[in-house]
């Protein structure tokens, strides 16, 4: 049996022995992976029975990690498995569900533990919530802007890999141009990224929503997000030594410390070339994507003041977004030419970077000493000289 499922199987096995001898030549492309990935997954050191608590954080709550198709899947795999072995969890306490489940693929529906792969919607939540009953359940799932999923899904099936995915069944990706590559990543990912979107455009009290952008910046960011999402699951459940043991373990499943661990992630080459194919997406389906950004939250974000290390000034950066440039004939309503293009050029702090939603415009954030800002949109037929020129800051 081939499927795409396979080596997340065996990485979340890491106890069990593997053995070469039934790997057949078809299954290499998939193999390839799996030899990849099982270093990954060493159990690090478990605590000693003294330090470790008698009882387990899984024995009072339902524990769920949950990821989707370039969305972090193996990174949420990672956390999740240096996290609990490092508690001393043990495989048959690791469950396993990925939709869709070939025979064999789904383990232990009944452990306490378990990851879950493209299948969590706003109705398995409340399903798994109702199930976990007096327990509770605590969630832990990854969130991408959906934009950067179906890019990075073409830039990802289009060099080769999993081409025993029935998603993107037969390699078919490898044969399409971007244009046609990307819409049919998009409408492959539709369900599944519709599914993400309900699962987390709210918030609930059991879930801890790791923002993969966050995520990924950079090892400050990723310490402070993991660190938070370890406090939000366990709580006091487990001890302050415990803990410290956890972050050490998470460590390993950083980029920015292990940067040879990428081959799951694309060239930053690729991603942009393919992100300018977007907008010629088929409407309909861009609308889609764009209302799932929105509901996720994903708007391009840019930082001013104190929110930066530069501190960049506000009207600094409201130039160069081309606020002022576009003005004279938008006359601050709506996104301009000129300011689609400024704020398409210059990177943002976070959100999806390189595209605007008309709809939304950005969102800028900081914080800078008390400031009033007067902004006087003068229209005049001037022959002579420019008043405006009078009002206008020099700054
Ligand atoms: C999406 O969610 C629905 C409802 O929970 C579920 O039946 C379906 O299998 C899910 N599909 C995907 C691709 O996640
Ligand atoms: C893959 O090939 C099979 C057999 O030719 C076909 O039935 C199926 O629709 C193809 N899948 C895709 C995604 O093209
Ligand atoms: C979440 O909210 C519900 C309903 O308000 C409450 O019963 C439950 O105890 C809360 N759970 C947590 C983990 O705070
Ligand atoms: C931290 O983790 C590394 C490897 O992941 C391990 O070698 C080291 O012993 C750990 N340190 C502590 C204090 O647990």
């Amino acid at each position: 049996m081939q499927s795409a499922a396979r080596w997340l199987l065996n990485c979340l096995l890491p106890y069990s022995v593997w053995s070469f001898s039934h790997v057949t030549e078809e299954s290499n492309a998939l193999n390839f992976v799996q030899r990849k990935v099982l270093p990954r997954v060493a159990p690090p050191p478990t605590l000693s029975a003294a330090q470790s608590a008698p009882s387990k954080p899984w024995h009072t709550h339902k524990y769920i990690f949950v990821a989707h198709h370039k969305a972090g899947v193996f990174l949420m795999h990672d956390l999740q498995s240096s996290i609990f072995l490092s508690l001393g969890a043990t495989a048959s306490e690791m469950g396993l569900w990925i939709q869709p489940c070939y025979p064999g693929d789904c383990l232990k529906p009944e452990a306490p533990i378990q990851f879950w792969m493209d299948l969590y919607s706003y109705e398995r939540a409340q399903e798994a919530r109702e199930a976990a009953g007096a327990k509770g359940m605590r969630v832990a799932g990854i969130v991408r802007d959906p934009v950067s999923m179906i890019v990075s899904a073409y830039c990802y099936h289009h060099r080769g890999e999993e081409l025993g995915n029935v998603m993107f069944g037969n390699g078919s990706l490898m044969h399409l141009g971007p244009k046609e590559g990307l819409k049919f990543a998009a409408e492959r990912m539709l369900p599944l990224v519709e599914n993400m979107t309900t699962a987390f455009e709210r918030p609930f009290n059991d879930t801890f929503h790791l923002v993969y952008e966050k995520v990924t910046r950079s090892s400050e960011d990723f310490d402070q997000q993991v660190g938070e999402m370890t406090s939000f699951l366990f709580q006091d459940l487990i001890t302050p030594a415990q803990r410290s043991q956890v972050l050490n373990a998470t460590q390993s499943a950083d980029l920015h410390r292990h940067p040879a661990k990428g081959d799951h992630g694309n060239d930053k080459e690729c991603k942009d070339e393919v992100r300018k194919y977007v907008p010629s997406l088929p409407p309909e389906l861009l609308s889609r994507y764009r209302s799932f950004q929105q509901r996720l939250g994903y708007v391009p974000v840019f930082f001013y003041g104190a929110a930066r290390q530069d501190r960049r000034a506000l009207a600094e950066l409201r130039r160069s977004l081309g606020y002022f440039g576009g003005a004279a004939k938008g006359e601050w309503s709506g996104l301009s030419d000129e300011i689609k293009a400024a704020i398409v050029g210059l990177p943002a702090d976070c959100g999806p970077a390189g595209e605007v939603d008309e709809r939304c415009g950005v969102a800028c954030v900081g914080a800078v000493p008390w400031v009033y800002n007067y902004n006087l949109l003068i229209t005049a037929e001037l022959t002579q000289v420019d008043p405006s020129s009078k009002f206008r800051r020099s700054s």
